[in-house]
């Protein structure tokens, strides 16, 4: 199997999946790609010989279908079988992700259902959780709501902070996703609890 991974950031979660995919592991890599040229991780996969490509959506503007297109001009030059969106921070609508349904995936800071969108740590501190995590779910149209194939928990720590929080579900997010993909390019859905 050949995946493409979105990123924005650092690709702290790219390279946990990227470095994960050797030996018996069912997939490769093939692609990482970002819409923000300045994205660290561009050169972590670079390092480890991956194709890299860059789509800035602002040249854009709002015309989400026009840089949807160019996303997927890329996809095609590619050829992944699955796409694993990571710390990837742009909105993506219907019409790209509707034709990869059932080969999307997506990582995020919560324990979904609960806290979709942003500042998911902070959110989970007001509400005074006793445990947070992240969640690998499949992408659908509707944001942060498709299928969960996996999730990990941690204690809320007292005193902890949104930046403290978010350091130890990251150490979480790096071992869910590669343990996610592994299952999921194997097709096998079992869900990860972590
Ligand atoms: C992190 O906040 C992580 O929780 C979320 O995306 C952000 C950046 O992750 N999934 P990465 O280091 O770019 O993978």
């Amino acid at each position: 199997k050949r995946v493409a991974i979105f990123i924005s950031g650092g690709g702290s979660n790219m390279v946990s999946l990227v470095d994960d995919m050797t030996g018996d592991h069912p997939a490769r890599p093939c692609l990482v790609l970002s819409n923000n040229a300045d994205a660290g991780g561009l050169a972590k996969a670079a390092a480890r010989g991956i194709p890299t490509a860059v789509v800035d959506h602002r040249p854009f503007g709002g015309d989400r279908e026009a840089f949807q297109a160019a996303l997927r001009a890329e996809l095609d030059k590619a050829a992944p079988d699955i796409l694993c969106l990571a710390g990837f921070m742009r909105v993506l609508t219907a019409s790209f992700v509707t034709p990869w349904r059932g080969r999307m995936l997506n990582i995020h800071p919560s324990l979904l259902p609960k806290y979709r969108g942003l500042h998911t740590h902070a959110r989970a501190l007001e509400a005074g959780d006793a445990e947070h995590g992240c969640t690998v779910h499949e992408v659908t149209p509707e944001l942060d709501e498709g299928p969960i194939l996996g999730q990990a928990r941690i204690a809320v720590n007292p005193g902890d902070t949104p930046d403290s929080l978010a350091a130890r579900v990251l150490v979480q997010e790096h071992r869910l996703y590669p343990a996610v993909l592994r299952r999921f390019a194997a097709g096998d859905r079992t869900p990860v609890a972590l």
